[in-house]
């Protein structure tokens, strides 16, 4: 795998207004072939959700300028954790960083440019836990999150019209690397 000159560049709640028109055309080329699922339609207001959280994190990736892939989410609030249902035991350490979108633009994809997003938002980290939902059509990007340390943990379908979707689950309490930082 190769990976080519990228530029990581982090963000928050407040960079919304500066970042959201980006944000929207990544999307646009990397669900491309998958526009008329009513989902996807609602991307913006899902943009508009999650950066409207004050915890809002989000890194892009820019090679040349150009914006690729970004990966965004926003610490869980208590109680309210997806994985909360389907953990018996929950660790006496449950913060939560809910770890909302990874995208890639066809033309940056298989080139490292995911994972790299993946591990910069959640290098150092003060949560316990990261959660993500994905959609179990897709067996290949579940994969791809169980291969970065992420176990499913149950199902989740939060609004009618979206995938039930599979809740996976990452300690980065045991996973050291993300917490003692990692070769870019
Ligand atoms: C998910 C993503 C960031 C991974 O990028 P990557 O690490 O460079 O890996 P790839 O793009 O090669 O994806 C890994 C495999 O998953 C498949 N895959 C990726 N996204 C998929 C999707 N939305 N639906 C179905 N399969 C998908 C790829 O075809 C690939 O399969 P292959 O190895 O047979 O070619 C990138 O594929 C992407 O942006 N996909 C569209 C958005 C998406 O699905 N995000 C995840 C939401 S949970």
């Amino acid at each position: 795998m190769t990976t080519p000159a990228i530029e990581l560049r982090h963000y928050g709640h407040d960079d919304l207004p500066q970042i959201r028109q980006t944000l929207l055309d990544v999307h646009a080329d990397a669900y491309a072939d998958q526009m008329d699922d009513e989902f996807n339609q609602k991307f913006p207001w899902f943009v508009d959700h999650w950066g409207g959280n004050p915890g809002f994190s989000c890194v892009i990736a820019y090679d040349s300028g150009e914006p690729v892939g970004f990966a965004y989410g926003a610490p869980a609030a208590p109680g309210r954790e997806w994985w909360r249902e389907h953990v018996d035991e929950p660790p006496t350490d449950s913060t939560t960083f809910s770890f909302s979108e990874l995208m890639v633009r066809p033309k940056w994809r298989k080139t490292g440019v995911s994972e790299h997003l993946h591990n910069d938002l959640l290098a150092h980290r003060p949560e316990a836990l990261v959660v993500l939902l994905v959609d179990p059509s897709h067996p290949k990007v579940q994969a791809l999150y169980e291969r970065w340390g992420y176990k499913k943990v149950g199902n989740r379908q939060p609004f009618p019209d979206s995938p039930n979707f599979a809740v996976m689950l990452l300690d980065l309490h045991s996973t050291a690397f993300y917490q003692n930082g990692y070769e870019k």
